[in-house]
């Protein structure tokens, strides 16, 4: 661990903020959160009860690409919601925005079941996706281009409890 890059306070208060955003974005409608797993399991937990609307909560387990110079074919999910997309509100939530490899496969694989809209929360943006498809209507922060870990973020599955970010570089 070389550097902390965001405290837990600092993180706190932008989730606080992003919750105020979302539930000024969607007066009305179903609006079901969905986060990514594993890597955005606490910022869901804590995104969630900062929005002050009623909502339904999913996760989605996506199979990794793994080999990153792999960047086509189809994202397979490994846990699918169980709750109906059609007709809600879907907003995706992700940990860290990269290459934007995963969310334009997974936006693709979300719009054919026909949500009533579709937008990304990411609480790290690297602004370096110049792959991604879809804008990030909800960033957090936008992230230097480090690998960064804790606060559910991870290398290897290590680091990921850290109640701040760090990077590793
Ligand atoms: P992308 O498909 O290249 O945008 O990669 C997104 C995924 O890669 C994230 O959901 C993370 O799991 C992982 N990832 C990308 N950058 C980092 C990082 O700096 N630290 C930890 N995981 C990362
Ligand atoms: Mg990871």
């Amino acid at each position: 661990m070389r550097r902390i890059v965001y405290t837990a306070d600092d993180i706190a208060r932008r989730v606080h903020e992003l919750g105020e955003e979302i539930t000024r974005a969607y007066p009305n409608g179903e609006l079901l959160v969905l986060g990514l797993l594993k890597g955005s399991f606490i910022f869901v937990s804590d995104l969630v009860r900062q929005v002050r609307r009623p909502l339904q909560i999913d996760f989605l387990v996506a199979s990794s690409y793994g080999d990153a110079t792999v960047s086509s074919g189809n994202v397979r999910l490994l846990y699918d919601p169980e709750t109906r997309l059609e007709g809600k509100h879907l907003l995706l939530a992700e940990d860290i925005v990269d290459s934007g490899r995963t969310l334009n496969r997974l936006v693709d694989l979300l719009r054919a079941r026909n949500p009533r809209s579709l937008e990304i929360c990411a609480l790290l943006h690297k602004q370096i996706a110049s792959e991604l498809r879809h804008p990030v209507r909800f960033v957090g922060f936008d992230a230097p281009t480090e690998f960064l870990v804790g606060y559910g973020l991870d290398h290897a599955e290590n680091f990921r409890h850290l109640p701040y970010i760090a990077s590793l570089q």
